[in-house]
């Protein structure tokens, strides 16, 4: 069951109350987001040196990394946006999560059509930025060699998904990644860490988002 819930700023997020887990961080979903994810990732010098793109996501979700990308993408630079999410969710409960309130009409057109485009298709959502929404599992989720620039680690927290956040999962994604490309997550844990580093990525302990004193980059050289 996923159900809304109000974070201490007043924003909002999602609980899956199974895991009992939120999709971001109850402080806020956007600063959050756009910390990790756009700040020491998407404009990371490595990443903000390459013509053109491919990011992967791991956790589609609610679509907030995908939009914020968008919203911030360095023209002329082209986006080849690639997520994976095994729980699709339903658009009406995305909505009232209120994430569109302060954009332009163009960004609430691109948030709906990322949310109405079809399972396994590539589709231009605006000239340079392409996204394939991919309804998969990272577990068995087979990655071509060579062919991601930037990986957005989103997965739920490693003791709610273990399963997600080991040696074995971070090698198929190093494998996967091109020379001078980076992974974001917001886990600073030392087990992550370790077995980051046990996969092949030199990490750096980076400050976090608010409320949060640390957060990964992991480079691949
Ligand atoms: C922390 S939330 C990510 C939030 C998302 N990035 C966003 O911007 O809203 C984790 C997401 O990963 C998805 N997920 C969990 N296990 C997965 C798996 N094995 N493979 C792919 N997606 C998975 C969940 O359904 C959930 O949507």
């Amino acid at each position: 069951m996923i159900e809304i819930y109000s974070n201490t700023d007043g924003s909002k997020t999602l609980l899956n109350q199974n895991l009992n887990e939120t999709y971001h961080s109850r402080h806020g979903a956007i600063a959050e987001s756009m910390h990790v994810f756009i700040e020491k990732g998407l404009q990371s010098d490595a990443i903000k040196a390459k013509q053109e793109i491919t990011i992967f996501e791991m956790g589609f979700g609610t679509g907030l990394n995908a939009i914020l990308t968008l919203q911030h993408q360095a023209s002329p630079q082209v986006i080849n946006y690639h997520a994976v999410e095994t729980f699709p969710l339903d658009f009406a409960l995305v909505k009232q999560l209120n994430y569109m309130a302060n954009c332009t009409d163009e960004i609430i057109h691109n948030y709906t059509q990322m949310h109405q485009l079809t399972w396994e298709q590539n589709l231009a959502i605006a000239a340079n930025f392409k996204l394939l929404k991919q309804q998969a599992d990272l577990c068995t989720l087979q990655l071509e060699a060579n062919s991601i620039d930037l990986v957005y680690f989103d997965a739920f927290a490693p003791d709610k998904q273990p399963e997600l956040w080991t040696a074995a999962i971070f090698k198929k994604l190093y494998e996967a990644m091109k020379p001078a490309s980076v992974l974001v997550t917001y886990s600073a844990k030392g087990d992550v860490r370790r077995n980051l580093m046990a996969a092949g990525f030199e990490v750096e302990k980076l400050e976090g988002p608010p409320y949060k004193r640390h957060m990964l980059r992991a480079l691949k050289n």
